[in-house]
């Protein structure tokens, strides 16, 4: 049994909501089994628990792990990668990179890597796409299974516009995907998600298989991309001539549903957003993969009145950092632009509880909360001398937790904790 002192922030509703009332700051979290157990006041949980180790964080920020609702993990190696766009960007950098993913060590090594990488940042959960190799989404659950973290992927699967090496067959898809459900789908922590790539690389057939096999495991997830350039959506009206728009050629095969994760959903028409709404499917934000593949801005304001479901995501290799600090940052600009300011606390609910419950796990992760699983995040407020002044003069929490959001990295990653053991610090 464990009890960390520090400030303790968790979540009792949605900011988007209720504003900043929606958070609350207590004093201890007590851990005991992997689990919650309770938060309070220091004082009382040492009184009631003298046998609890104690480890005092001082004023550091003690929160829930941050949950990533869309990665690629294959990606790890070519973010950064200059100078395209979508399109040209997955012909250009992705595909040769997921190609190597046929080795399994190459595969191993990687997930290993982007292990490291996410929870050095303190993300305790994420969703990631692999590649079309089964291996692929083998090594990812096997190297998340070391730390015991709770993570959903899956096989990307792609039957066409796409080179030699890096195509499967409706039937491939949908065996191998089946295969890997099986093998994965509620194994420790580990949840399996089927993952059409996008319109654009599988054929009426491959999404159709895919629907089906979604239809007889309606426990799982399904995560794909949504209208995230405009050049995207015109080549999949080329594609699709006799849908009636992009989430068309999901909803017609079987893959709209309220498991549904749509990564960007930028360039939405009303009748997209009022089905998505309908559904209750996520919309997933990926703040620095737009600006960087120079996609558009996502409209969170509108999206998150109308009551749709958003999660944040880094979008790792589209996206510019493994950071969720930074995504927050991201997203604080991308909403700037469209003149709203979001509010510490919506930016952070939205990296924890929002995500979360975009991946329908809200109930597990994603906040502090007695029976909660203990995925915890300590940040120091104060990590670089430029974050320190700046939080120095702060009068309330938001104004000390603001500098971390906008320039914060992985300095400011002072532990870790998955599944009640501490994995970083
Ligand atoms: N659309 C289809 N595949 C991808 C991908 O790997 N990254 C991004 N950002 N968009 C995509
Ligand atoms: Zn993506």
């Amino acid at each position: 049994m464990k009890l960390l002192l520090g400030q303790v922030l968790h979540f009792t509703s949605d900011p988007f909501v209720d504003g900043p009332s929606a958070a609350r700051l207590d004093e201890a979290v007590l851990i005991e089994a992997g689990k919650i157990r309770a938060i309070g006041p220091s004082a009382r949980l040492r009184a009631d628990h003298p046998q609890a180790e104690i480890i005092d964080h001082g004023q550091a920020l003690i929160s829930a792990g941050f949950v990533d609702a869309h990665v690629h993990y294959p990606q790890t190696a070519i973010i950064a990668s200059w100078g395209k766009r979508l399109i040209d960007w997955l012909n250009s950098y992705t595909f040769p990179e997921e190609m190597r993913f046929s080795n399994i060590a190459y595969a191993q090594d990687v997930a290993d890597r982007y292990m490291d990488l996410t929870l050095s940042n303190g993300t305790t959960s994420f969703s990631s796409y692999c590649t079309i190799h089964p291996e692929s989404v083998d090594a990812l659950f096997t190297a998340a299974a070391r730390t015991n973290s709770r993570i959903w992927a899956g096989k990307t699967c792609m039957d066409r516009n796409a080179p030699e090496g890096l195509r499967d067959t409706p039937q491939s898809a949908y065996d191998d995907s089946a295969r890997l459900l099986t093998k994965w789908h509620g194994v420790g922590r580990g949840s399996y998600v089927i993952t059409p790539r996008f319109s654009p690389t599988s054929t009426k057939d491959q999404l159709a298989a895919l629907g089906s096999l979604w239809a007889q495991n309606p426990d799982c997830l399904m995560q794909t991309h949504l209208s995230e350039q405009v050049d995207e959506i015109e080549w999949v009206q080329s594609l699709f001539p006799t849908a009636r728009d992009y989430l068309d050629t999901y909803e017609r095969h079987g893959l709209l549903g309220k498991g549904g994760l749509f990564g960007h959903a930028i360039w939405l028409t009303d009748r997209e957003k009022d089905r998505l709404r309908e559904v209750d499917a996520s919309l997933i934000h990926c703040p620095t993969s737009n600006t960087f593949i120079g996609s558009g801005l996502f409209a969170m304001a509108s999206l998150k009145s109308a009551g749709h479901r958003i999660g944040l995501a880094t979008d790792t290799g589209g996206g510019s950092s493994f950071s969720m600090l930074r995504t927050m940052a991201a997203a604080y600009e991308v909403a700037q632009l469209s003149h709203t300011a979001l509010h510490p606390a919506a930016l952070w609910w939205l990296a924890t509880v929002g995500s979360a419950r975009a991946l329908r796990a809200d109930h597990l992760i994603g906040n502090i909360a007695p029976g909660h699983e203990a995925d915890l995040v300590v940040i120091d407020l104060a990590s670089t001398p430029a974050i320190e002044q700046a939080s120095r003069r702060a009068t309330d929490i938001w104004q000390a937790v603001f500098p971390t959001i906008m320039m914060g990295d992985d300095r400011a990653i002072r532990q870790v904790w998955v599944a009640g053991k501490p994995v970083r610090g």
